[in-house]
């Protein structure tokens, strides 16, 4: 593509979250009295989008530094037009999001715990099932993409195509599989960045979670991926931060911001991705080399934002808010 600056497109789902803050999760047959609820904006592929678009820009869209676009499928009822205009309204380009006749939009059903601010989801996936692997080749949109962005709230196959079909064309691909699914081997052939949380390194890396306690072992799971075809294998640890480690050999953990009053913890991990791929598609678009170790910082400054406020997408941080 022509323009300037770097065109990134998230494939993806769309949810609606309902959001139940709590004093602590139920145990079980527990009944519990939430201390407030909230509808809001959600789905992995749309709060990255989300991410990008308002991580790209100061709060009035102008000068983006990126163009956003999403790819995927909401039904025809309200909470879908609630999702296609909070795209709209922080600049991401939603003209290839299917509104499907007769499809009720992705629901998210979610419980934050007030004092940890850790959160516990239930997903019904409804119009994010239907995001087929036609959605891949339709209008053209892998051409004029630099960087692809995926999660795995939509089909597999839809996934799996998709990597297929960026390899074919030169154009890279960030993979946040979330939530985690065993994936083909050939998956990671190639793949410029894997972003996984320490459940997913374990599942997918087929290792306890306890073997990522310790520096060893996260070399040791980031080795396997790299080893795989993994260019950029980013770990990110909660409160311990986040681990990197590069095909070039370089590795790195970076601690967690200090001092953080966590709120809600929905939405981080996406403002982490979408931080990071910026700095991903711009490397990507100037063609210098990419300083992994500042993207994570800087990914890991706008998701400490994120966790001290309530919601997913509407907590995440504009360009102004943290440079
Ligand atoms: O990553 C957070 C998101 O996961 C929520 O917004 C929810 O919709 C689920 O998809």
């Amino acid at each position: 593509m022509s323009s300037q600056i770097p065109h990134i497109t998230i494939l993806g789902s769309l949810n609606t979250d309902l959001v139940a803050y709590v004093p602590h999760h139920p145990l079980p047959g527990e009944t519990l009295t939430a201390t407030s609820f909230l509808t809001s904006p959600g789905g992995k592929g749309s709060n990255q989008a989300v991410a990008c678009a308002k991580l790209s820009r100061p709060r009035d869209l102008s000068s983006p530094s990126a163009h956003v676009s999403m790819v995927g499928a909401v039904g025809s009822d309200s909470n879908g037009d609630l999702l296609l205009s909070n795209l709209a309204t922080h600049g991401v380009d939603s003209s290839l999001v299917t509104k499907l006749p007769n499809k009720k939009t992705g629901i998210a059903m979610i419980v934050v715990e007030a004092e940890t601010g850790q959160n516990r989801i239930i997903i019904s996936g409804e119009a994010n099932h239907q995001v087929g692997e036609e959605y891949v080749t339709q209008g053209g949109w892998l051409d004029k993409t630099d960087l692809l962005i995926m999660q795995l709230e939509i089909p597999m196959g839809t996934v799996l195509k998709a990597v297929e079909e960026a390899k074919r064309r030169g154009v890279d691909v960030l993979l946040n599989p979330a939530p985690a699914k065993i994936l083909p081997d050939g998956v990671y052939d190639g793949l410029r960045h894997l972003i996984v949380n320490e459940t997913e390194a374990a599942i997918l890396g087929g290792v306890e979670e306890k073997e990522l306690d310790t520096l060893e072992g996260l070399e040791r799971v980031g080795k396997g991926f790299v080893g795989k075809g993994v260019e950029n294998f980013i770990a990110t640890l909660g409160g311990r931060g986040v681990f990197y480690l590069t095909k070039g050999g370089r590795s790195g953990l970076i601690e967690a911001e200090k001092g953080v009053k966590v709120v809600d913890t929905t939405g981080a991990g996406d403002t982490f991705v979408g931080r990071y791929a910026l700095e991903a598609a711009r490397a990507r678009k100037e063609g210098g080399e990419f300083d992994v170790g500042g993207a994570v910082g800087r990914a890991n400054k706008a998701a400490a934002v994120t966790v001290t406020r309530e919601g997913a997408a509407r907590s995440i941080p504009w360009r102004d808010e943290v440079e």
